[in-house]
């Protein structure tokens, strides 16, 4: 670590940590409910959907938090200078938790909105969106007061400015459904189909470069070359949301095209890390950050790209819509795309930060796989429940809850398969937070 105020991202990481453990846990007590029967008395007091909703925003808050640290680690380097404002980040770091933390309980007592992903409060938003403008303001005045501008700066802002400004559409409620639910899309696909790729480009770059000592012309030449294209297919490929839900007929035909060519840039993104692997300059040291960016590319693109592929076309999606084969394609997208970001950020960030140059990679090793194979094998449990839905509900033509039955097995499998990933979880936040300096090789 060269700036002090580098600090504040070790708080921001560790939180983000905590939360995902966090989230998991309520994950398995999802998969639990799909596939035992929990007494009613339960439901009543905490039901499926109050879970879900947990499940669902304690990981956008953990990912951002990790988006966030990130930014902070990485500005100063970038810029050469301090964080404008320690103690700013500190207040944001401290609403945007207490935000996290009422949205939580209020769910348990019903304080919510509704609608999936977004179920937080209004009054919650507006903390969200002060908090947000807290963030852009320091990171922005770091930037501007330095007069250091990289590509990867650049990118970085763009991403997080574009980020915060999507929030905005979706905290007015439409009472005509479909425009609400066009707008809702406007939060999610262009979210994690846009300004989050911008950030995770302009991130992935940046580690990338410090661990191979590539030039930076070298990777700033891709980024420019990924964002281009991940706006252009990204923007149009909402429409692959729009098939159902009463938008004008024609998303049908450009949702299906924009959207088929999204795994163009994530697939150069997965070339483009080849090619730095080959090229790399400087010896690692620590090869596990190194093992967990092939890995986030890898699965980044069977995820996002292939998964979200597979269920793309209009007719393809008319059979699947909505179905677990959906949820397999979440999970893989945001456990490829965005945690194994996160997570390779925080192993190449934590150390620095405590002063450890070498550490001891086994523990971190075993969980990387650990979660990765785990994950892996759920998306294809989810996979195959979600297939035996869609046959059963919209080929056979059967009911909901004829098709549930089906699926129960393949749910107990999940269930089953993300003990393991849990496990896997525990081991890293451990890990990570117990790092120790490697002994020396005698
Ligand atoms: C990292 C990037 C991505 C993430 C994190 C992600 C995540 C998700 C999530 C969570 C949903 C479910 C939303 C809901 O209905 O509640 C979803 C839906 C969908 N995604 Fe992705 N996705 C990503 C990239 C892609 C790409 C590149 C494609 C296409 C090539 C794609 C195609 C789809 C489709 C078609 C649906 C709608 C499924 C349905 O009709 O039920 N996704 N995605
Ligand atoms: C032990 C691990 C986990 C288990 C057992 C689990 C289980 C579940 C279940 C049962 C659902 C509800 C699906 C439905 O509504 O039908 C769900 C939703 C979801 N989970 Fe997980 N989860 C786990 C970990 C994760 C992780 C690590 C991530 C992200 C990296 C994640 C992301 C999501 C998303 C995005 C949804 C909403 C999907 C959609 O709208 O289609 N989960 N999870
Ligand atoms: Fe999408």
């Amino acid at each position: 670590m060269k700036y002090r105020s580098q600090n504040i991202a070790y708080w921001y990481f560790t939180i983000a940590l905590l939360l995902f453990a966090l989230q998991v846990v309520v994950g398995l007590w999802l998969a639990f409910s799909y596939s035992f029967t929990v007494p009613q008395w339960i439901v009543d007091k905490f039901s499926f959907a109050t879970a879900r909703a947990m499940h669902t925003n304690l990981l956008v808050l953990w990912m951002l938090l990790g988006f966030m640290g990130g930014t902070y680690y990485i500005v100063p380097e970038e810029t050469k200078s301090e964080i404008y404002s320690s103690k700013l980040a500190w207040i944001q770091l401290v609403a945007l938790v207490a935000t996290g933390v009422a949205a939580l309980v209020g769910f348990v007592f019903g304080w919510t909105q509704g609608r999936p992903l977004l179920e937080i409060p209004r009054p919650l938003d507006i903390v969200v969106v002060v908090g947000a403008l807290i963030f852009l303001f320091n990171v922005g005045m770091t930037m501007y007061k330095a007069k250091r501008w990289t590509a990867i700066q650049g990118t970085l802002l763009g991403g997080l400015v574009f980020l915060a400004l999507l929030y905005l559409f979706g905290i007015p409620f439409y009472k005509n459904e479909v425009i609400d639910w066009y707008y809702w899309w406007w939060v999610i696909h262009l979210w994690v189909e846009g300004a989050w790729e911008l950030v995770t480009a302009a991130i992935f770059a940046f580690v990338l470069m410090k661990l191979t000592g590539v030039d930076r012309q070298v990777v700033e030449k891709w980024l420019y070359v990924e964002i281009g294209l991940f706006l252009f297919t990204g923007i149009v490929g909402t429409g692959h949301h729009y098939y159902w839900i009463g938008a004008p007929k024609y998303w049908l035909w450009f949702g299906g095209i924009f959207s088929a060519l999204e795994p163009l840039p994530i697939l150069l993104m997965l070339i483009d890390t080849m090619q730095h692997v080959k090229q790399r300059r400087t010896e690692i040291k620590n090869p596990l950050t190194w093992t967990i960016a092939i890995g986030c590319a890898v699965m980044h693109m069977i995820g996002a790209g292939v998964w979200g592929f597979m269920h793309t076309l209009p007719q393809i999606n008319y059979y699947t819509h909505g179905s677990q084969v959906t949820v397999s394609h979440g999970h893989l997208a945001f456990f490829g795309a965005y945690a194994l970001l996160n997570i390779m950020v925080f192993y190449y960030a934590m150390p620095k930060i405590k002063g450890i140059e070498v550490y001891d990679p086994s523990r971190g090793k075993v969980a990387f796989w650990t979660m990765s194979t785990a994950m892996m094998l759920m998306g294809l449990s989810f996979g195959i429940a979600g297939v035996v839905q869609s046959y059963i509900e919209r080929v056979l033509g059967m009911g909901y809850m004829a098709a549930q039955s089906y699926m129960r097995l393949w749910l107990g499998v999940t269930f089953f398969l993300g003990i393991f990933f849990f496990v896997g979880v525990l081991i890293m936040v451990t890990d990570l937070l117990t790092l120790r300096p490697a002994r020396r090789r005698a």
